[in-house]
């Protein structure tokens, strides 16, 4: 039984109590969330060496093959002589023998997929040695050479210049290629070959993959934490996040490497995060390093303070970029790149889970001060560093942001066991942003403990102001954090955890305001499974008694009983089973015949104790 006193409302709930938390992590940009097709679109792959073992041996030509036919031979390098700018210096040269047809080709992220009647944007920068005036032939084509779209360039020029075609495909196909060929002798140069459904979310250029940015969407998030988690302050300074290398004219973007272990376009980039926050109701968050690179590497980088104003200037820049009039440099650029409008920043977080470090707290300050007297209606987000013993909110406090975040990676029964953890929290100190959490799993299991914590934020919400699920992407076979995240993704298609579905309930029904409540146990519980799957009861910190279990009718034998978690006892006369108190547990019965019918499952368990905790039926296939 659950009582619900509406006249006894406690505290109001953030309007942006429940976000999304981004990072290029487990390829969810490139590859991923931004659309490009294209892998290794410029030629700027190296070998990175990644954080924590994730290093891979990439290569400028790294997606790219040869094509040589009717005789044609071709031989592909890679120069920095004349590049198309100072920040994408290298391209590839196709030195062509005059013979048969020869080109080069792309393999995506993995294969390219297709769709029949779907148009696709592709666009090369291109120039020609004098002697070479043949036309630059385009298409899609599946491994064993069947053309799916096509297209011509008919010629280029001996300088750099950007050619634009549509291609529409007359099949689909998973796994295709981008075929460029052409014939004659000479040099052919190449850089930025770029190709893009055009069907992106909300039908923008240079956009995001629909249905990932559904998914988002369809969240119904508060707010968007960007671009990372440990990406932000970069593994060394030279790979921290620098939002003015991702933004402009994406042939003019400055590439990095990913800690995680391969390459960043910056095609997705800050411009974009700020319009997928608009586009899904989101208010940005962007995290803006602090001049400590990240503190898992030792020994991490620090700006020398004689250099910190240019990293101070960067954080104030970021806020003009989003919120200033055309006529301001920065807020000019946003107007060029097609935004006029002020994109209404009203956060600012600072730094990422850093280290408690004597260089971080001589550093955060300044960063404070320096955006507190330029913009005080921004609110300032500081970081509480890692773990939930939070070493770094004594500078928080002292410094006096509007909130700090805190993160942390446990195992469910940390959650369970810490429902209560913001109760006694000082009400006079800064508000909590619990900036990543997850339960190191994505089982229902997982996924109830992080609902069970997420009503003891709700309790508390007259402090805890914005949480976020991390990491949100993993792409099936590219993955760096394995445990748990929130959506997984192929190349064509994507997997809703349970988790997600949490952060999906929590957010699309939260309240206003939260009401006085208790629950009582004494009832039957019971559920319909509408497959033969296995059903399971959970319960934490109360003990159960299972009195009895029936499919279709027919008793349940209660030996089929597993324990997936905690401690399960059949009992003398085996007519109920004992889950003891204050454990989190759950067993399950292992799947059942139906023969085809509809499986009916009735559970009749009741509470044996503990005044509080709960007890839940749950079905999975
Ligand atoms: O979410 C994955 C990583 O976990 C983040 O990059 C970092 O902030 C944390 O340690």
């Amino acid at each position: 039984k659950v009582n619900i006193h509406v006249d006894q409302p406690t505290v109001k709930l953030s309007p942006v109590l429940y976000g999304l938390f981004f990072e290029d992590i487990n390829y969810a940009a490139d590859g991923g969330l931004y659309a490009e097709l294209v892998q290794n679109r410029s030629f700027e792959y190296y070998p990175v060496e990644g954080w924590a073992g994730n290093s891979r041996k990439l290569h400028p030509l790294y997606a790219w093959q040869k094509v040589e036919r009717d005789g044609g031979q071709v031989q592909l390098d890679v120069s920095n002589e004349s590049p198309l700018n100072e920040n994408n210096t290298k391209y590839v040269i196709l030195k062509l023998d005059g013979n048969g047809v020869a080109g080069i080709k792309n393999s995506g992220f993995g294969g390219i997929v297709v769709e029949k009647d779907a148009k696709y944007d592709f666009s090369v920068y291109a120039r020609r040695s004098e002697d070479n005036d043949n036309p630059l032939k385009v298409s899609l084509q599946t491994k064993d050479g069947k053309v799916l779209a096509s297209g011509s360039v008919p010629s280029t020029t001996s300088e750099w210049a950007t050619y634009d075609l549509t291609l529409t495909a007359t099949d689909s196909a998973d796994d295709a290629e981008l075929v460029l060929t052409t014939g004659g002798g000479g040099e052919l140069m190449l850089d930025m070959v770029s190709l893009f459904p055009q069907d992106t979310f909300k039908g923008h250029k240079n956009g995001l993959r629909k249905d990932l940015a559904q998914a988002l969407a369809d969240l119904k998030p508060g707010f968007l934490r960007f671009p990372g988690g440990c990406i932000a302050h970069g593994h060394s300074l030279e790979n921290t996040y620098r939002w003015k290398d991702t933004v402009g004219d994406v042939s003019e973007r400055k590439p990095n490497w990913n800690l995680w272990g391969y390459h960043q376009t910056y095609g997705l980039g800050y411009f974009e995060y700020m319009q997928l926050c608009e586009d899904i109701g989101a208010e940005p968050l962007p995290v803006v390093p602090v001049g400590v690179s990240c503190g898992f590497r030792q020994p991490f980088q620090v700006v020398p303070m004689e250099d910190l104003q240019a990293w101070i200037d960067d954080a104030l820049d970021l806020i003009e970029f989003a919120n200033g009039s055309p006529d301001t440099k920065w807020g000019g650029l946003r107007a060029k790149m097609g935004h006029p409008e002020p994109f209404d920043l009203k956060y600012v977080c600072l730094g990422n889970e850093e280290h408690d470090t004597p260089e971080c707290r001589e550093r955060f300050p300044y960063f404070v001060e320096a955006i507190r007297e330029r913009y005080p209606d921004i609110k300032i987000v500081g970081t509480s560093g890692l773990g939930p013993e939070i070493p770094l909110f004594d500078l928080m406090t002292k410094t006096d942001v509007y909130s700090t975040d805190e993160h942390y990676y446990m195992p469910p029964k940390w959650y369970l066991d810490n429902i209560h953890r913001f109760d006694n929290f000082d009400r006079s100190k800064p508000k909590v942003f619990v900036g990543e959490y997850a339960s190191e799993g994505n089982t229902q299991f997982n996924a109830v403990a992080e609902a069970a914590y997420l009503t003891g934020v709700e309790r508390n919400a007259d402090i805890v102001d914005m949480t976020c699920y991390a990491p949100l992407f993993a792409k099936y076979g590219s993955t760096q954090w394995t445990k748990a995240d929130l959506i997984w993704f192929d190349n064509k298609s994507l997997v809703k955890t349970p988790n997600y579905y949490v952060q999906q309930l929590f957010s699309t029904s939260k309240g206003d305001v939260y009401l006085d409540n208790s629950v009582e146990m004494t009832n039957r519980a019971s559920s319909e499974q509408k497959y033969a799957g296995q059903v399971g009861i959970g319960t934490w910190r109360t003990g159960i008694e299972v009195e009895s279990a029936t499919l279709n009718g027919k008793p349940l034998d209660f030996e089929d009983w597993k324990v997936l978690d905690g401690d399960f006892r059949n009992t003398e006369d085996g007519n109920y089973a004992q889950l003891d108190r204050n454990l989190e547990a759950a067993v399950s019965v292992a799947p059942q015949s139906t023969d085809g019918e509809k499986a009916v499952y009735e559970v009749r368990a009741r509470k044996t104790g503990g005044s509080e905790g709960f007890l839940l039926v749950f079905g999975y296939e």
